[in-house]
């Protein structure tokens, strides 16, 4: 029987993945592919990367970062299909039939646009400055990506829940212009899911430069996790762990029991360092394993590189028929 949920998600590649990628996305993601009654579809949004990144080397030294964490924590490439969008031609190709159905109005009332045209606007500047026509048409490509599979659920954080809207609106347009293509996404945001904060208190995030990377090694992990800030009380004073990142990030890797058992131990007044250093413990060996995994891949890129072929060829498989179907559907057609 064929699993009715279909999941799909892309993973943008400017980055180096950390504890916030890790706990927010990436596990979960993982997690969910091993539901039977779910088929899963995670890529890699190369193509998105470009809006946001000019620098070639780092484009591709963030997808084979980003591929080798998803193989090395146990992503099974078997049950779910794990891609590149670059290596899925169709993917832009749809792009541009669903820029044809997409009104220019709709893209004028996306939030990363917007703020742009504001920035600008704050700043005397002409609107259009440092704006592209990727930034503007970004939700289309990311309609095309789910679109293109016919995903029913997109797992993704609350910022995309206007690019979710604007997809099934789309959708909405091709299905009532050339026939009933496409099934309408929804978008799920689980708010169940931590989000870690960083090592200042703020929302774990590149942005923010507050991350703590992934694969550190144990020396600098333990480093980076004793830098998070804390408030200046002494060892055996009372803390509250509702109001301390070092416990908000512990108990997003803690068993309920090792959670509640830390949460007493800091109304006991534990000093920070040993909070700290717990955290440090509890960390190591949950990526320990998967950290050597990981730096294996990192020095057998070519490893990497078949994985990704082999599922770009199982992606393909269902786009280029569906490519047809849709070529066929607007009248591009051969003469005869
Ligand atoms: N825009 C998403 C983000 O920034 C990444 C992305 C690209 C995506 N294409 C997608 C997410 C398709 C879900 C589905 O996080």
């Amino acid at each position: 029987m064929k699993p009715s949920n279909r999941t799909l998600t892309g993973i943008t590649t400017t980055g180096t993945p950390h504890l916030g990628n890790y706990v927010g996305a990436i596990k979960p993601a993982i997690e969910a592919s091993q539901d039977p009654n779910t088929e899963t579809f995670y890529f890699l949004a190369d193509y998105h990367a470009l809006v946001k990144c000019e620098d070639p080397d780092r484009v591709a030294q963030s997808t084979l970062e980003i591929a080798a964490t998803w193989l090395a924590l146990g992503l099974d490439t078997e049950r779910s299909v794990f891609y590149r969008q670059s290596d899925v031609p169709e993917i832009p190709e749809l792009t541009w039939l669903l820029s044809c159905v997409t009104a220019k109005g709709l893209m004028n009332r996306a939030h990363a646009y917007k703020a742009a045209v504001a920035d600008n606007e704050a700043n005397s500047e002409d609107p259009d400055l440092g704006i592209n026509l990727g930034l503007f048409s970004y939700p289309v490509l990311m309609a095309a990506d789910i679109l293109m599979f016919n995903a029913t659920t997109v797992p993704v954080g609350r910022d995309q829940l206007q690019h979710l809207e604007m997809a099934r609106d789309i959708a909405q347009r091709f299905n009532h212009r050339y026939g009933e293509f496409f099934v309408l996404p929804e978008g799920q945001v689980d708010d169940h899911v931590a989000t870690l904060p960083g090592t200042d208190g703020r929302k774990m995030s590149k942005s923010y430069d507050n991350t703590i990377p992934l694969w550190l090694g144990q020396k600098a992990l333990r480093k980076a996790l004793m830098r998070i800030q804390t408030n200046s009380q002494l060892p055996g004073e009372p803390k509250d762990p509702d109001d301390s990142s070092v416990f908000a990030i512990y108990r997003a890797f803690a068993s309920k029991d090792k959670t509640q058992a830390m949460a007493q131990a800091f109304r006991d007044g534990m000093a920070w360092g040993d909070a700290k250093q717990a955290l440090f413990e509890l960390i190591d060996e949950e990526l320990s394993e998967p950290r050597a995994r990981y730096e294996a891949l990192m020095a057998r890129p070519q490893e990497v590189e078949d994985r990704l072929q082999a599922g770009a060829e199982r992606a393909r498989a269902l786009a280029q028929p569906f490519m047809a179907e849709l070529r066929d559907a607007v009248g591009i057609r051969r003469l005869s």
